[in-house]
């Protein structure tokens, strides 16, 4: 039996209502990064790392501290997938910026990422987490667009899934 789980980080509580919602369909288990899950990561196949942006393109305050942990793991032959809450309009120029942060730090380290989406539907001008014309994972944005948050998260859901081991 394949194990899940998702490791979020949030401060204004949107990551997390997310994260649980995903948690709950999937039954998966959910972890938030503040309590510093390092060794949980290692007990898992299948990996759903979700963070909000903040500052100008910073990762959410607890991942700042968690994303080392992240980098040190082993994530060799695991299946993963990231999300994150932005806000396009008032920050166009770094939407979803964290995103990609957490694509950079995982990119190199033989895990398979999956969830990639279709830059179709957002309105913004500049993300970091745009790589060849796609999202390496699934942005939410609560501010501008959060009567698609829930079909978003059901979609992608369906997309990911059978991908994991
Ligand atoms: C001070 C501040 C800075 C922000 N910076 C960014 C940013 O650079 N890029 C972005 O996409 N969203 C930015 N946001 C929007 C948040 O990411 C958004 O509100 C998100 O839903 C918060 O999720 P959380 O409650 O899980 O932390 C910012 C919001 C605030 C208040």
């Amino acid at each position: 039996m394949s194990k899940t789980a998702i490791f979020y980080g949030s401060s204004t509580g949107n990551t997390e209502a997310a994260a649980k919602e995903m948690a709950g369909q999937l039954n998966a288990d959910i972890f938030d990064v503040a309590g510093k899950p390092t060794d949980k990561l290692a007990e898992f196949d299948n990996l759903i790392l979700g963070t909000s942006t903040w500052g100008i393109g910073d990762l959410q305050d607890d991942w700042d501290e968690f994303i080392t942990e992240l980098d040190e793991a082993n994530l060799e032959g695991k299946v993963v997938a990231l999300f994150g809450f932005g806000d396009s309009e008032s920050y166009g120029d770094s939407f979803v910026d964290a995103i990609g942060t957490l694509y950079k730090t995982i990119r190199e380290k033989g895990c398979r990422i999956v969830g990639a989406c279709d830059t179709e539907g957002y309105v913004y001008v500049e993300s970091t987490a745009e790589v060849d014309g796609k999202f390496v994972g699934l942005p939410l944005d609560e501010e501008n667009q959060d009567h698609l948050t829930d079909s978003r998260i059901e979609a992608w859901l369906a997309k990911i899934q059978p991908e994991f081991i």
